[in-house]
């Protein structure tokens, strides 16, 4: 083999053997840089005879190129293979279900709204829904309480401003007992809806809150009596707070609206194994008002009270959240704590179950 072909197959050699890039370009500066072999080799064609350079020439230059070749080749080839490695080592699993997504959960009112629709429902009660801003008229005139009565001032409110008094909707409503008017000028008897919604007043501590909710409940009919009311509120409560031993208690009260008029408390004992477990002691908790419709807002709203009765009562929804899920303060219901509202909340629908259980 000739002195060059030697060279050659040796440089091959080591090139193909090449593991990495650094090797790669020690080899290249060692034949091809300015003082490598083959650098050196090609400097000396200017001492040698032309003849000779005709035959020494293109050789030299054809294992330059073979050389260049070879390194360029290997290096590609080495990149080939390093990226091949990221690859296996970087693989994307395709198959990676997405991960859910922040689940909300129901919203203890809005599970307690739910639980009395459904209980109201099985006594026959329709749904009625009225606006939360709402008539002056329809919040205090025609439920007997006329501008300028003290009774207007229990229920400090909050007054959109522009509206004209009487022609226009301007208050926030105090209490869900519009509903009732706007009911009875809507449908004549018999009457039997709950309308649970939000109220308004200026009040706020532990358990009273600017907003809050109340559900109404109005029924008119033919010889409709306080027997019924009582009934209704007694077998209410037994299926709202799943509990045969509830213990209400009735007591004398005033709203312009009912005649006679009742407030309803109920017994939370805590030392009573099965009972309401809010509170301390031996204590009653208010649920709220009721009473026969006065005549006056019967007659008032379209009804003649010489044909017709009813009852209505007015509870706040919060206090029953409060007292069948033992959440002692009003305020966390509004506050959006996610810490609250993951330890009170419902489980919601779990979504991802329907479409195959994405979320195991
Ligand atoms: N609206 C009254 C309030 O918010 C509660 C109430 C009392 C509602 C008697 C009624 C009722 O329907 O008959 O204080």
């Amino acid at each position: 083999m000739s002195d060059l072909g030697k060279l050659q197959s040796e440089l091959l050699a080591r090139i193909t053997a090449a593991t990495d890039e650094a090797a790669l370009e020690a080899l290249r500066v060692e034949a091809l840089g300015k003082k490598g072999s083959i650098s050196e080799l090609l400097k000396t064609l200017g001492s040698i005879s032309p003849e000779e350079r005709k035959v020494r020439g293109p050789a030299l230059n054809g294992l330059r190129d073979a050389v260049a070749d070879a390194i360029a080749g290997r290096k590609a080839q080495l990149g080939d293979a390093a990226l091949d490695a990221r690859l296996k080592s970087e693989t994307v699993d395709v198959s990676l279900p997405p991960r859910p997504t922040a689940q909300g959960s129901v919203h203890p009112i809005s599970q307690v709204l739910e639980e009395i629709t459904a209980i109201f429902a099985d006594m026959g009660f329709a749904v009625a829904e009225g606006p939360d801003v709402e008539f002056d008229d329809y919040n205090f005139t025609k439920l007997n309480i006329p501008p300028n009565h003290p009774a207007r001032q229990m229920q400090d409110t909050f007054y959109m401003s522009g509206g004209e008094v009487g022609k226009e909707a301007n208050v926030l409503r105090t209490h869900t007992s519009p509903v009732q008017v706007r009911t009875m000028l809507a449908q004549k008897p018999p009457i039997r809806v709950i309308s649970p919604g939000r109220a308004y007043r200026v009040d706020s501590d532990a358990t009273h809150s600017p907003m809050f909710h109340q559900v109404e409940a109005l029924v008119v009919d033919r010889g409709i009596h306080l027997g019924h009311l009582k009934w209704t509120i007694e077998e209410f409560c037994k299926a709202f707070f799943e509990i045969d031993a509830i213990e209400l208690r009735a007591r004398p009260s005033f709203f312009p609206f009912t005649e006679p008029s009742l407030e309803w408390d109920m017994r939370c004992d805590r030392s009573v194994p099965g009972q309401i477990k809010f509170g301390q002691g031996n204590d009653w908790l208010e649920l709220g008002g009721s009473g026969m419709v006065n005549p006056k807002v019967l007659s008032g709203c379209g009804i003649d009270p010489a044909q017709y009765s009813g009852f209505a009562f007015g509870f706040g929804l919060d206090r029953m959240a409060m007292l069948k899920y033992a959440i002692p303060d009003i305020r966390g219901f509004f506050e959006s704590d996610i810490r609250w509202l993951k330890h009170y909340g419902f489980a919601a629908l779990d979504i991802p179950t329907l479409y195959g259980g994405l979320s195991k």
